[in-house]
């Protein structure tokens, strides 16, 4: 149990990475808050982690909307008596479409949901961290746009790609008091999420994609959440300010 006694928020907890990050979390010991815009999937969540001995709570809202990001970290002060670890997960692949012919609102979307809601997340839980004398703050990036430039997803990558700034910004401005930042950039992971869980995707499709890793396959959402772990345990208490790549190969792979 590497988390007792600690408690830590998790956003896109719904489904896929978060999901299971969330129970693993509460698995090592952990009390925690999680999120998404889904309640119903949020209460099966939970009830799951009660029925294995754990403890959570569930908050739905949207990590676009500042009162919510605010509203998690006050849950988390007023339910389990403080902030640990945040998982600021939630994400959106988006429209894929050559730059272009995306559309502004798309861009923003994107740029909304998955960078300005990290923004938005740490501008809350550093301080309830700071009021605990530390903590860890991950962010779920992705190998696109970091290590791979992929055609049709130019906003994923740019939003995703401003998250290794804003960690590295963090991570000097709060490291002096105890905060480690970093974000984990996993490969092609089996969720929802995934083109190859896309209505047309295909067989082809899925064999192309597990053929770009040097692993030659996906990861499943429980191996991200094990480096979700490691970031947010006391294993990894010497580093911060980094982009951990669990990607499989994909960034190296050229065959
Ligand atoms: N799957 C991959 O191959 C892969 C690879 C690299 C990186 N990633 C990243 O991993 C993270 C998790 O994705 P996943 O693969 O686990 O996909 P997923 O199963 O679709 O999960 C995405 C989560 O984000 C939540 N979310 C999306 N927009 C939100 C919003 N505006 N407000 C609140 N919650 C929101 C969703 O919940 P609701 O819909 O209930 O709101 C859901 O829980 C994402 O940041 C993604 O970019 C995924």
């Amino acid at each position: 149990m590497i988390l007792l006694n600690k408690t830590a928020l998790v956003t896109g907890a719904s489904s896929g990475i978060g999901r299971a990050t969330a129970k693993l979390f509460a698995q090592e010991g952990a009390t925690v808050v999680v999120t998404a815009r889904r309640q119903a999937e949020l209460d099966s969540l939970v009830a799951e982690i009660e029925t294995d001995g754990g403890q959570a709570c569930a908050l739905a809202g949207d990590v676009r909307e500042e009162l919510h990001a605010r509203a998690l970290v006050d849950v988390a002060r007023e339910r389990f008596g403080g902030l640990d670890i945040a998982f600021n997960n939630a994400g959106v692949v988006g429209d894929m479409l050559e730059t272009t012919e995306l559309s502004l609102s798309s861009w923003q979307e994107m740029l909304d949901t998955n960078l300005t809601s990290a923004f938005l997340g740490a501008k809350y839980q550093v301080p309830a961290m700071l009021e605990r004398g530390g903590g860890s703050l991950i962010f779920t990036s992705t190998f696109v746009g970091y290590s791979v430039g992929m055609p049709g997803m130019t906003a994923y990558a740019a939003s995703k790609s401003g998250l290794i700034g804003l960690v590295r910004g963090l991570a000097v401005e709060h490291g002096a008091r105890g905060i480690r930042v970093n974000t984990l950039l996993p490969g092609g992971t089996d969720t929802p999420a995934s083109i190859t869980n896309a209505p047309d995707a295909t067989p082809e499709l899925l064999t192309f994609v597990e053929g770009l890793h040097a692993l030659k396959r996906m990861a499943t959402p429980e191996e991200i959440a094990r480096s979700a772990l490691y970031l947010a345990s006391d294993a990894s208490s010497f580093t911060t300010g980094t982009a951990l790549l669990a990607d499989g190969g994909v960034s190296i792979s050229r065959t």
